[in-house]
């Protein structure tokens, strides 16, 4: 059985995430999309938001399951049974720091591989960073994240639209 986990901040999760997450979980027989618990970020949204929207927003994927996650990635990937880890590339300025992670995860569990995929074109541009700078300023977020999420960050800025 092909397990393997998609890890992210997802603060919050963007069309970018949801295409790495749907293009991946048919590459594999189960997906763990697996939230950070990382209290040094700052986070716009709580963990249990953030599972909870990337879960209703994966609900049409029968393989794929949300989780959160705590310590070492390569640690926890073990505890799943996850032998891949799946990251998103979207331009040659994601590379080196993916290649950094990605070598330092493998140096200390060789058995768990990380496999990257490019982005869709349309999504080549997009971060949760830019997402929040644009609703900051009352912009229009409807391309960059399903209407739900949306409406999510106008009201945890406290926007009115
Ligand atoms: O969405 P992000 O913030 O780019 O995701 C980064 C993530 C979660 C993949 C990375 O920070 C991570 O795996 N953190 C867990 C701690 C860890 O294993 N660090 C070792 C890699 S240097």
């Amino acid at each position: 059985m092909k397990i393997a986990i998609y890890p992210g901040s997802f603060d919050p999760m963007t069309y970018g995430h949801l295409d790495i997450i749907e293009r991946s979980s048919k590459m594999v027989d189960k997906l763990y999309v697996s939230v950070l618990i990382n209290s040094a970020k700052n986070p716009l949204f709580s963990i249990d938001e953030r599972v909870s929207m990337i879960k209703e927003m994966t609900s049409h994927l029968d393989n794929v399951e949300v989780t959160a996650f705590d310590g070492l990635l390569v640690d926890y990937a073990k505890k799943m049974n996850a032998s891949i880890i799946v990251r998103g590339l979207r331009a040659v300025t994601d590379f080196e720091y993916e290649l950094q992670i990605a070598q330092t995860n493998r140096i200390v569990n060789p058995k768990v591989d990380t496999i990257f995929l490019t982005t869709s074109l349309e999504y080549s541009y997009l971060s949760s960073t830019i997402v929040k700078e644009v609703a900051s300023y009352a912009g229009d977020i409807s391309k960059f994240v399903p209407k739900k999420i949306a409406d999510a960050v106008y009201t945890k800025l406290n926007i009115k639209r």
